[in-house]
């Protein structure tokens, strides 16, 4: 991917020069936090989604790691955000901004290392597939355990939590599937690799416990109208009592949109079993996209 500029520190700077080097311990232990942010295409030009709310989760996932003296706030990170989109013209694109360890650390304690902060924009348009969100998506409940919460910090955007999504993530598409539903140690439904997991049961959309999974942004209610307005937080949700094989959906800014991915097929391994995502079209999903479409921002 290419794009013109990365804010970097402070400094927009051109594609080709915006390098870190080798010996960044960012790359060595994945000592990095990150965000995953749209900016939608608007009459007015792009517009950033929840700029605010992701440049927060975005220092709350640094100081959760333990990084002190960011040295910039949420309205600064946002501005900078809005500055980078502006440098690279794209209508529409995605952003991701990155606190990272840019040198020191070597002994594996934060407080030797020194940080950096960069956003990148680039045209990044569907992450599961062109044809994700009218087909659905096929899951697999992946042979990989989301993180225990005093493994790592599940509520932090951490570059290294991520090489769990990626173990999964790799299985399931060798397997032949396009995402992975993943448990947690004790053996609930969590998440999937980039996004949070809504779950029909009775007519109602519910989403897993909090308690081991990155809290989305697009977990906050979208449209306060109509069923879909607030998901039901679940009690601890088991493959079979939650009914996962009638209908998930995953929701997570990295695919592509804000909306519900509706699944059509979980399986296990090498078993799936297809459904066509009817139980949340039911429910209004396609309807809620649309207004959401019509709203940004
Ligand atoms: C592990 C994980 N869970 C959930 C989400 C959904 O988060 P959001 O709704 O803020 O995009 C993401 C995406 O950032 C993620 O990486």
């Amino acid at each position: 991917m290419e794009s013109r500029f990365v804010w970097m520190d402070g400094r927009l700077v051109p594609f080709e020069q915006a390098t870190v080097h080798f010996l960044s311990p960012a790359i060595h232990y994945g000592l990095a936090v990150f965000e995953g942010v749209r900016a939608y295409p608007t009459p007015r030009g792009p517009g950033i989604f929840r700029a605010r709310e992701h440049a927060e989760r975005l220092l709350h996932s640094a100081r959760i790691f333990g990084l002190r003296e960011l040295g910039y706030g949420a309205a600064d990170l946002a501005l900078a955000m809005s500055q980078t989109v502006a440098a690279n013209g794209y209508p529409a694109c995605y952003i991701r901004p990155v606190i990272y360890m840019a040198s020191g650390a070597w002994n594996l304690n934060l407080d030797t290392g020194r940080h950096a902060v960069g956003i990148a924009v680039w045209e990044w348009t569907q992450f599961l597939g062109e044809e994700a969100f009218a087909r659905g998506v096929r899951a697999n409940v992946s042979s990989f355990t989301r993180h225990h919460p005093n493994v790592m910090m599940t509520k932090a955007k951490i570059s290294g939590n991520y090489a769990n999504s990626v173990l999964a993530k790799t299985e399931s598409v060798r397997l032949g599937f396009d995402e992975a539903i993943m448990l947690d140690p004790y053996g609930f439904v969590a998440e999937c690799t980039g996004e949070n997991l809504f779950l029909v049961k009775d007519g109602k959309i519910r989403t897993p416990d909090s308690a081991t999974v990155l809290e989305g942004i697009t977990r906050l209610p979208a449209d306060r109208r109509g069923p879909h307005r607030s998901p039901d937080p679940g009690d601890p949700a088991s493959l079979p009592r939650r009914g996962v094989r009638s209908g998930p959906a995953l929701r997570g800014l990295d695919h592509g949109g804000d909306a519900r991915l509706p699944a059509r097929g979980v399986g296990r391994g090498e078993r799936s079993r297809t459904s066509s995502g009817a139980p949340l079209r039911k429910l209004g999903i396609d309807r809620a996209k649309r207004r959401l479409d019509n709203r940004r921002p």
